[in-house]
């Protein structure tokens, strides 16, 4: 395991109040201080309680982890959530958004939110009042990533230098963990379809954020991008809002399913990650979803351990 370090409050006491809408949102600093929180929390080392604070989810797309997650997350803290949809509240019935930024912020201390549009996502935030976190949009799925992050640094016991390879769509999973992977000083290695890369715009943003010797790379071939890796990384091929899509990306996507040829192109102790839900046999064979090098539940787990720490953090808990 790695040590914890000290002054985990001065390097991030600052961000009290502070929303998380996009993996740059961090520094590398901030990011490595909420690790060593998150590690505390997982180890049973620290308990902040935060006196019944409240957390509003607004879910706009199904979830699970996320959704159970920010829950027991904030339950550990000592507060409450509650779990809307626009199907429960009037926002399906066409209150805008701006009113219910508003609203809420009077009745909840945080606010994680998960929805299409991205713009959608900063327009709550600019309203709010509470902080506000990014739960997945369209673009970005940063928690997720900072759980990723986390889960490599628990098996190799540190990120700078290490390369991780994603295999599949170029979407917000993909997107977040360049971004993140460009702070962390993580070789990112991108293989995807033509006409399925991730946005160059993103490309560039996380390029612009690398500070160490680190690259960020595309390819539209699988091997190239897992060879030598030391973690393969694969999300479902037709994301939250893209089922029309479904059988077009199933035939784009036929040479990009993570099996065991991939993983022998990696490094001996490669570990295999997913973000969840899978689709078995289409981005990831059974065999290699259920191996011995797969770390897909400790990610899962992860995501509970960073997201308390992340309400602590913006809820002033240092
Ligand atoms: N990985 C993830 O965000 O899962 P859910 O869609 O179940 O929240
Ligand atoms: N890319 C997927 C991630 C789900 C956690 C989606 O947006 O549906």
């Amino acid at each position: 395991m790695v040590s914890v370090s000290f002054g985990i409050a001065s390097k991030l006491s600052h961000l009290k109040g502070a929303d998380f809408l996009s993996s740059s949102d961090l520094s590398s600093e901030e990011m490595k201080a909420l690790f060593d929180l998150s590690i505390q929390f997982k180890d049973e080392n620290r308990r902040i309680d935060l006196g019944n604070r409240v957390l509003g989810l607004i879910f706009s797309k199904a979830s699970t982890r996320t959704r159970v997650s920010f829950q027991v997350a904030m339950a550990r803290l000592g507060g409450q959530t509650i779990d809307l949809n626009p199907q429960i509240s009037q926002l399906g019935r066409g209150e805008p958004l701006k009113d219910t930024a508003r609203v809420l912020s009077r009745y909840c201390d945080v606010l994680a939110i998960r929805t299409y549009a991205h713009q959608g996502l900063k327009e709550y935030a600019s309203w709010a009042s509470v902080p506000v976190i990014n739960a997945l949009t369209d673009l970005e799925h940063p928690c997720q990533a900072l759980a990723d992050y986390l889960t490599m640094y628990e098996c190799f016991g540190e990120l700078q230098g290490q390369t991780i390879a994603y295999v599949g769509d170029g979407n917000n999973v993909a997107n977040s963990l360049m971004i993140c992977g460009a702070l962390l000083g993580v070789n990112v290695q991108i293989a995807s379809p033509k006409g399925f890369e991730p946005l160059p715009s993103i490309v560039k943003k996380a390029r612009q954020l690398i500070s160490s010797d680190s690259k960020i790379n595309l390819s539209n071939n699988p091997i190239d991008a897992v060879r030598g890796a030391n973690a393969i990384y694969t999300d479902v091929w037709a994301s939250m809002g893209q089922e029309k899509e479904k059988f077009e990306r199933l035939n784009a996507f036929k040479n990009f399913c993570v099996g065991k040829e991939m993983l022998n192109e990696a490094e001996n102790n490669a570990i295999v990650m997913h973000c969840l839900p899978a689709h078995r046999g289409e981005e990831i064979s059974e065999e290699v979803f259920e191996c011995d090098a797969s770390r897909i539940f400790d990610q899962a787990e992860n995501r509970l351990h960073v997201q308390q720490a992340l309400l602590a953090i913006v809820l002033g808990g240092l």
